[in-house]
């Protein structure tokens, strides 16, 4: 029987009420809720692997769970500290310094019940090695969560802004990059992000595209209009499990569960 004491202070948030996150808050959500029901346990341990400075960490925690995040930047994990704080939920969420490539250095391998991986496969040096460490913290049966920068939406966003030659660059580069002046290393299909985690041992479970028309409707039309947002934000939800769309969101959404 849950114990609703061991839940935080303050409702759970969604890490942004927003276009950027909402889609893969509410996989994630769902996941966790499998596992607690999986195991037993109302307070999972989730290990967010380059989890900066707590969007997703700090609401993970405020559902009641333990977090451990591992980042390299001490400038994050001071902000990820002062965001627990400010929420009441320093006591369930450790930030610790580290590497994905370097994981086991800093935590127990083989133990968390669920992992995320965020924005962080585009700027490791070894996405096979960065996905198979971040399995491999796994339980069996645990969940893994990668969200990483889809090809396709860079090449929308490029044509769509009048830089035809960067679109057509970025289509034929093989780290899905436009140019020397992108900011992103490297970019995923969601067949490259697939099986990333299959060959890291994941049985995937679902894939969603984030951001698939968030990025290119004027900001003006999403701000002023009268329930646009949330009109925009179902939208989004119900494109993010079509096949169609991943392959023109700016980010791409892999779950799984490590196999037993
Ligand atoms: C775009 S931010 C994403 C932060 C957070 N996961 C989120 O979704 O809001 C990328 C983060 O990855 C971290 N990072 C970069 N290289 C890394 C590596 N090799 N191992 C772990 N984290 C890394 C950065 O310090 C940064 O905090």
């Amino acid at each position: 029987m849950p114990d609703p004491s061991a839940r935080g202070a303050n409702p759970p948030r969604p890490p942004r009420a927003s276009l950027r996150t909402s889609v893969v808050w509410e996989v994630l959500k769902d996941a966790l809720d499998r596992r607690v029901k999986a195991t037993g346990r109302d307070a999972l341990d989730v290990l967010d692997t380059g989890g900066g400075s707590g969007s997703f960490a700090v609401p993970v925690a405020q559902l009641g769970h333990r977090v451990t995040v591992v980042d390299p930047s001490p400038n994050a994990l001071f902000a990820l500290e002062r965001r627990a704080a400010e929420e009441s939920v320093a006591d369930r969420v450790r930030g610790v310094q580290g590497d994905v490539h370097g994981l086991f250095d800093v935590v127990e391998r083989g133990g968390y019940d669920a992992v995320l991986c965020h924005g962080v496969l585009e700027f490791v040096d070894d996405p096979a090695e960065g996905v198979s460490n971040a399995v491999a913290a796994l339980r069996p049966g645990g969940a893994v969560s990668l969200l990483a920068a889809g090809l396709g939406g860079a090449v929308i966003a490029r044509a769509l802004a009048g830089h035809f030659a960067e679109a057509r660059q970025a289509l034929t580069d093989p780290a899905g990059r436009w140019g020397d002046a992108d900011p992103i290393p490297r970019r995923f299909t969601a067949e490259q992000l697939t099986e990333l985690a299959e060959r890291a041992g994941v049985e995937v479970g679902a894939v969603h595209g984030v951001r698939v028309f968030a990025d290119l409707v004027p900001g003006v039309l999403v701000d002023t209009e009268p329930g646009a947002l949330d009109a925009l934000l179902k939208l989004e939800a119900a494109a993010a499990e079509l096949p169609a769309f991943h392959s023109v969101a700016t980010q791409l959404h892999v779950l799984g569960e490590k196999r037993g």
